[in-house]
């Protein structure tokens, strides 16, 4: 049978009663591509995949999770769903609003979120709200205002949104037909690395898997609130999805880190930039550059004789590369501007 998106597929593992809805854009199923060129590249002995979730419909992770939220919340009765986002969180929120005819509002930075998931969200019909503030404040109002009104909160803290985001793990362990050694992640709110978690450890219990991986969370430099123990209060990255202060996850990503054995560390970035391209030119996969903190991570792990050699890495590609094309036409080279003449384009090729 055709594939039939996240919830239908996962139910026995969902909280999905008769009265849910499928809600769904067929999100999930997204490819688990090793890598062919990045091992010998980067000197490093060990079999290495990525999760490529920029596959999803909306370009991001984040529509596990809210298929799931939504359909809760067309159950519940709710008419409007609200989310504070660094883009893509309102992108999807926006997508699947349309879909099952709710009203959507997002609230973001005011000039801080990538053009691609503005943009989705605007034509999505999203009531789109810039707010003078950071992600962080936007958080905090949004919690305010949902629990005054009749308004589904569906960022991270929504557990209907942890409950879809851990079928990636699900996933993962199907295609690659055991559980790797590591998972590698970029940590924002902290809610993915929760969920991937949480998805290791119920198809462990189910007898699905034998073993359970160290999850590997990696935060920007500027932006590392776990890392230093303390909230940021004005965070700073170029990876602007996971420029956050003060996760709502904290603790579940500090418990999955802990449980696992893992570890959650940070990079600056120019190693998120390195990765970013790395993955773009030599393996033509285009993440955002908070997708590539967790190859960053790898390199970062690897340099540090963080491996022993051998090991099966997965590392989770969160984003794709087209929701934020400023970044990449800032960091490639421009092209080269020529004459409409033969003589003129074959000087500049070196063939
Ligand atoms: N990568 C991307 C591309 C993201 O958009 C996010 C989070 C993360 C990683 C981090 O995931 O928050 O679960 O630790 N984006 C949220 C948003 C915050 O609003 O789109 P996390």
């Amino acid at each position: 049978m055709a594939y039939q998106g996240v919830i239908k597929t996962y139910k026995e593992f969902l909280p999905v009663n008769e009265k849910t809805p499928y809600v769904t854009l067929l999100e999930g199923n997204t490819p688990l591509i090793q890598a062919r060129n990045i091992p010998a590249k980067i000197g490093l002995d060990a079999r290495l995949f990525f999760k490529y979730e920029g596959l999803n419909p909306t370009g991001s992770f984040k529509d596990r999770g809210m298929c799931m939220a939504v359909a809760k919340a067309v159950e519940d009765g709710s008419k409007v769903i609200m989310c504070a986002s660094t883009g893509n969180t309102s992108a999807s929120a926006a997508a699947y609003a349309a879909h099952a005819n709710l009203q959507c509002i997002v609230l973001v930075e005011g000039g801080g979120i990538a053009l691609g998931k503005l943009a989705q969200a605007m034509i999505q019909g999203a009531t789109v709200v810039e707010i003078d503030g950071n992600f962080d404040q936007a958080l905090k109002l949004v919690k305010e205002i949902t629990e005054i009104y009749p308004i589904t909160l569906v960022n991270s803290l929504n557990p209907f949104r942890i409950e879809g985001q851990k079928t990636a793990s699900f996933e993962i362990v199907d295609q690659l037909g055991e559980v790797p050694d590591y998972h590698f992640l970029p940590v924002g709110n902290a809610g993915n690395i929760t969920a991937y978690w949480k998805g290791y450890k119920e198809y462990y219990k189910h007898g699905k898997s034998q073993r359970l991986p160290k999850m590997m969370g990696w935060q920007a430099e500027g932006a590392a609130p776990i890392v230093r123990g303390e909230p940021v209060e004005k965070p700073q990255t170029i990876a602007t999805a996971i420029k956050i202060g003060n996760p709502a996850s904290w603790n579940f990503a500090e418990a999955a880190r802990d449980e696992s054995g893992g570890v959650i560390d940070m990079i600056s970035d120019d190693e998120i930039l390195t990765a970013y391209s790395l993955l773009a030119s030599h393996e033509g996969i285009f993440a955002e550059p908070a997708s590539a903190a967790s190859l960053a991570g790898v390199i970062k792990y690897k340099d540090r004789g963080g491996f022993k050699g051998g090991e099966t890495i997965v590392c989770t590609l969160t984003g794709h590369g087209l929701k934020d094309p400023d970044r990449a036409m800032k960091y490639a080279s421009p092209p080269i501007k020529l004459k409409a003449n033969i003589d003129d384009v074959m000087s500049v090729l070196n063939i």
